[in-house]
């Protein structure tokens, strides 16, 4: 028996959870063929083998335009039964399963989503070098009920929760913020014009989740970089997402085109990600990003529990539900927020290192091992999501990147 408060159960909508715990949606790599594979199954059967409370698999798309990798999960319903056996397996373990749902917007190419990628406005994205255009009115209805049909799509396959992903620079994201929204209509201009999109999204996300379906907003507390979001800003959208009645706000931060380490922090192993990539046409990336990825993709620096000043300000201005992510590896670090006032915590890089983190800490292990080299990071942009420590064989040079981080 362990009466730590990490382990009592935690309501969030209609669900409880066993206890307070959240695998964060960290993206698997694993949806070959944008399908569920073995390899996302067993991981996550592990996770809830490993004693979470619940497990968000990480970053399906709500349509094929909003797909910004091969291997990405697209909701679709040839996937649900496959999905189903994910779930079910989930369950049989005790522990409840979420799935994040997004569109990444502008962030990608048309080789990967099948046609000129959209965004709130249109440009021309670095990130995979391609133009990409404004979505129209029409467009934008089509995406609402996208959202909608894929929450549908997510109860069938017998999800306890969907975790929208409104942060990070993604397509809501694109919309709320003034540096990737420059519309001149009804949903640009002012913050209300620039919530409208995301407005909409939850209004049909809630419409469709019904009376039993979990519903929570990963949303940003600040975009991280000039001409992005202020956290004062983040707190009217989330004072907004509290008036929608979603059940609960995952907090965090960052901008995958302009402020990436925000979001986890510490440095990108920019010679891992370099080492895994593998951009066929775009070959002179990999080059560049070896060359100058310490200047392009710039460190943030890390410490345990980063997000929790900015956190407990959101705290203090919102009722609703709160849940805590971002630099928890001990049993201090979930105590400390549970105690402030969070109802739950959400963890990737502990969890990707080690599945049953949570039954060891229940068990009276204090500390993960996890050193936050960010290996899982530089890696998982063209492989599977692995943590150094379960492949042998490993370069020199990233052997030695990853001794360097772990200092
Ligand atoms: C390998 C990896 C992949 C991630 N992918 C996603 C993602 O798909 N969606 C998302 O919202 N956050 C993603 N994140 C961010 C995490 O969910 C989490 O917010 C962040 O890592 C901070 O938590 P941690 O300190 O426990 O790792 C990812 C993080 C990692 C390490």
């Amino acid at each position: 028996m362990n009466d730590s408060i990490i382990f009592t159960p935690c309501q969030i909508g209609p669900i409880t959870l066993k206890n307070r715990t959240i695998r964060s949606a960290a993206f698997e790599n694993m949806a070959h063929h944008n399908r569920p594979s073995e390899a996302l199954y067993n991981y996550h059967t592990a996770v809830a083998k490993g004693g979470i409370g619940m497990t968000t698999v990480a970053y399906a798309s709500i349509n094929r335009s909003g797909i910004s990798f091969e291997s990405q999960l697209w909701m679709r319903e040839e996937v649900v039964p496959d999905l189903k056996k994910l779930t079910d397996a989930i369950h049989a373990e005790g522990a409840k399963a979420s799935i994040q749902l997004g569109h990444c917007g502008n962030m990608t190419h048309r080789a990967t989503c099948g046609q000129k990628p959209v965004g709130a406005s249109g440009g021309f994205n670095l990130y995979s070098p391609t133009f990409y255009q404004q979505l129209t009115e029409p467009e934008i209805d089509e995406l609402v009920k996208d959202f909608g049909k894929a929450v549908t799509l997510a109860r069938k396959a017998g999800f306890d929760c969907v975790e929208i992903h409104a942060g990070h620079g993604y397509l809501i994201s694109q919309f709320l913020s003034p540096y990737t929204n420059r519309r001149k209509d009804k949903f640009g201009g002012s913050l209300e014009n620039r919530m409208l999109f995301m407005k909409m999204v939850i209004q049909e996300v809630m419409k469709a989740a019904g009376d039993d379906l979990a519903v929570v907003v990963k949303t940003n507390m600040k975009d991280g970089f000039r001409g992005g979001l202020k956290t004062d800003e983040c707190l009217t959208v989330a004072q907004e997402l509290e008036k929608l009645g979603a059940h609960a706000l995952v907090l965090t931060a960052g901008f995958v085109s302009k402020a990436p380490m925000e979001v986890m922090r510490g440095a990108m192993p920019y010679k891992t990600l370099a080492y895994y990539m593998n951009m066929k046409n775009f070959w002179w990336l990999k080059i560049v990003i070896r060359l100058f990825g310490w200047f392009i993709i710039p460190s943030v620096p890390y410490k345990e529990n980063y997000f929790l000043e900015e956190a407990l300000q959101f705290r203090k201005a919102l009722k609703m539900p709160l849940i805590y992510v971002g630099g928890i590896t001990s049993k201090e670090n979930m105590e400390t927020v549970l105690n402030d006032g969070f109802i739950a915590v959400q963890m990737a890089r502990v969890l990707i290192h080690e599945t049953d983190f949570i039954n060891k800490v229940y068990n009276g292990l204090e500390k993960s091992e996890c050193k936050h080299s960010n290996y899982c990071i530089g890696r998982m942009y063209t492989e599977d999501m692995q943590c150094h420590h379960c492949i042998k064989n490993l370069p020199k040079k990233i052997v030695k990147e990853i001794e360097r981080a772990e200092k």
